[in-house]
């Protein structure tokens, strides 16, 4: 028997704080919602809203897609084709989740995290086909601004720092902290990153204090190592300012 292709199509609400919630829109027909027609959210598509979901003002999603129940993603994100969401998960603002990644209950995404196509989320650590496991899910978070490369696993139950990357093709088992850059299977610390993606330079070494100093290769951005923690946008004190300077506040903020 020729099945009959079903489109199912989503629009946008706004509610009275200015976020919009979806409305699901079935075989083509803009459903009203308070008299009103609703926009689109990517033109033209094919992807399947559950109930209950809020999805930001600015959010693409797009076809072959399908957002499960009780999901929240926010503002300005790039949700991309044959992409799982939920039930029940919390996806920031300005992610990017490319082709073909589920994201299961379990996870969330912070704001600007960037996943890359075909990479893996689990949220069972000992899956058995015959056993029920639903109660054993294990929590992933991933912290703002940080990419998982291509093809990457991520093994649940673990935290993923701040503006860290995550190689290609890598199986991350354990927490990665701040800024790191980690690859391969298991993956493993390389070096630190900055926010922009590129690699700071820890050259310049205080001895006595145990601290390391060090520049964005590529924005220069100047960042110290101290007890293991990366601190970024670190400004070197400037001794020595002369009194009634103009900017004397701004070198004491810093
Ligand atoms: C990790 C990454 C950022 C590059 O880092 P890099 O330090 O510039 O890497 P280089 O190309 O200088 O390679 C350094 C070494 O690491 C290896 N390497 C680089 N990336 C690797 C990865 N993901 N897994 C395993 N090994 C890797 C290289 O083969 C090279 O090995 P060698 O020293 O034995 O020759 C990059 O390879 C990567 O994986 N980017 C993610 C791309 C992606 O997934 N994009 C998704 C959207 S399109
Ligand atoms: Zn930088």
């Amino acid at each position: 028997m020729k099945s009959k292709k079903k489109r199912v199509w989503g629009g946008l609400t706004p509610d009275n704080k200015g976020n919009f919630k979806i409305i699901k829109v079935q075989s083509g027909r803009i459903r009203k919602v308070g008299g009103k027609d609703y926009p689109f959210i990517s033109g033209e598509f094919e992807a399947l809203i559950d109930d209950n979901c809020e999805i930001g003002e600015g959010t693409k999603i797009w076809h072959f897609s399908h957002i499960l129940s009780n999901s929240k993603i926010g503002k300005n994100c790039n949700i991309g084709q044959n992409v799982a969401i939920g039930p029940n998960v919390i996806i920031g603002n300005n992610c990017k989740i490319q082709n073909n990644v589920s994201v299961f209950e379990g996870v969330t995404l912070e704001d600007d995290v960037f996943c890359g196509p075909s990479m893996v989320f689990t949220n069972v650590i000992n899956p058995r086909s015959f056993i029920s496991r639903k109660n054993e899910i294990k929590k992933t978070l991933v912290k703002s601004g940080a990419t998982i490369g291509a093809n990457s696993v991520i093994i649940c139950g673990v935290i993923i720092g701040r503006y860290s990357f995550i190689g290609a093709g890598s199986v991350v088992t354990k927490d990665v902290i701040d800024h790191s850059l980690v690859y391969g299977n298991p993956s493993s610390f390389k070096y630190f990153v900055c926010s922009c993606g590129y690699k700071i330079e820890l050259k310049i070494k205080d001895i006595i204090h145990n601290i390391l100093y060090g520049k964005c290769i590529s924005c220069e951005k100047d960042f110290k190592l101290e007890n293991g923690k990366l601190i970024e946008e670190f400004k070197p004190i400037i001794i020595g300012v002369g009194k009634g300077r103009k900017n004397d506040k701004e070198f004491s903020n810093r």
